[in-house]
């Protein structure tokens, strides 16, 4: 953790403080209704879904969403102009809360395609991107990126790249606070191998007080989400918000100044998971197996006794399109009634 003096300049007035990052095969709409018995406040990120997925593919796929689910950013890849503005539009028309450039994922699908991370090096197309969105939507248009990649990673490579797309009124600039190699380390190895550099991020929002930045990268306790708000305007949660979904049953009283939960929110475990009975129900009888929607449980109980039990009940027996709620009902069985019922901290 960073010992940086914390900057007066902080917006303490970010509309959301807390985000949960947009992860494929994670922040799917399952997931994120699930998080809304947790927190309401929160802003949620989809999937990357790219441009072309959206303009030459089944729209309501890709966009289709649950009011609850609000708000919600769609996340974007893709490098034209003139595509990213048009799926900006259909992000307003499908009533999204914002949305958002991916210019930090570093897979090889992503950079064949010439956007993603490798965006980081053409910070005046970025801006030319952003432009063009805003100019076709009012909703917030914000920009996901690395602190550098590859040779590219002085601070000051990131001062230019956010200097440059700060010209074309970006909303947000949420920064992963490690570099990207894009050759030679996988994804999984570039979210974890390259160094966190907070204090970059830090130096960034000094710089720049007047732009809303937003802190990202293995960030995973609340006592951490605090320590980072005293340097920037917002803190983007990953894995931590993945594996550990209960983390965030504490997020609108602590960071978004609700006087008191919102009487949807539930407060133990089990009311958790009876609370996505009629959800489940609904989506077993369109497209999903039991198991699209109850992957996302998989960590509920992570820390705590019987959670083993759970996971593999839930391994053994949610998969395949003869597992329906009863299966989920019997899987809380195997669960202690004490940790089921145990309420959130
Ligand atoms: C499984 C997985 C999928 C991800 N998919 C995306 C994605 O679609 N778009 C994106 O910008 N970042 C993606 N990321 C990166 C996260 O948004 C985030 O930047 C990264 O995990 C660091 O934050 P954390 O340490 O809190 O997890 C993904 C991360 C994970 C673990």
């Amino acid at each position: 953790m960073s010992i940086s003096t914390p900057t007066s300049e902080t917006s303490k007035s970010a509309k959301y403080p807390v985000s949960i990052a947009p992860m494929m095969d994670c922040t799917d709409r399952h997931y994120r209704f699930m998080m809304r018995f947790l927190t309401r406040k929160t802003l949620l990120y989809t999937e990357m879904v790219t441009t072309g997925a959206i303009l030459f593919g089944d729209k309501p796929r890709h966009l289709d969403f649950s009011k609850e689910e609000l708000p919600l950013a769609l996340q974007l890849g893709g490098d034209d102009p003139k595509a990213l503005a048009q799926c900006a539009g259909l992000a307003q028309q499908w009533g999204y809360t914002e949305v958002n450039i991916n210019v930090g994922c570093p897979s090889d699908r992503v950079k064949n395609g010439q956007f993603g991370a490798t965006l980081m090096a053409r910070p005046e197309r970025v801006a030319e991107c952003v432009e063009a969105m805003k100019a076709e939507v009012d909703i917030p248009v914000t920009v996901k990126h690395r602190i550098g990649i590859d040779d590219l990673d002085r601070y000051g490579d990131m001062h230019n790249f956010v200097s440059v797309v700060s010209q074309a009124n970006c909303d947000r600039f949420s920064v992963h606070a490690r570099k990207a190699w894009l050759q030679g380390l996988s994804p999984k190895q570039n979210r974890n191998v390259p160094p966190l550099r907070y204090d970059d991020v830090y130096r960034l929002k000094r710089e720049f007080p007047e732009l809303e930045v937003e802190i990202n990268g293995g960030i995973k306790q609340l006592d951490e989400f605090e320590q980072h708000l005293e340097h920037v305007d917002a803190v983007m949660i990953g894995r931590a918000a993945y594996d550990n979904p209960t983390l965030f049953a504490a997020v609108d009283k602590r960071f978004f100044g609700a006087e008191q939960n919102h009487p949807s929110l539930v407060n133990t475990r089990r009311e958790l998971v009876e609370a996505m009975f009629p959800y489940i129900d609904s989506m077993l009888t369109t497209d999903a197996w039991l198991s699209r929607v109850t992957r996302h449980l998989h960590g509920l109980f992570s820390g705590m006794k019987g959670t083993r039990s759970w996971k593999r009940f839930m391994a053994e027996n949610s998969y395949g399109p003869d597992a329906g709620l009863d299966t989920l009902k019997r899987a809380l069985d195997v669960v202690p009634e004490a940790t089921l019922d145990a309420p959130f901290e």
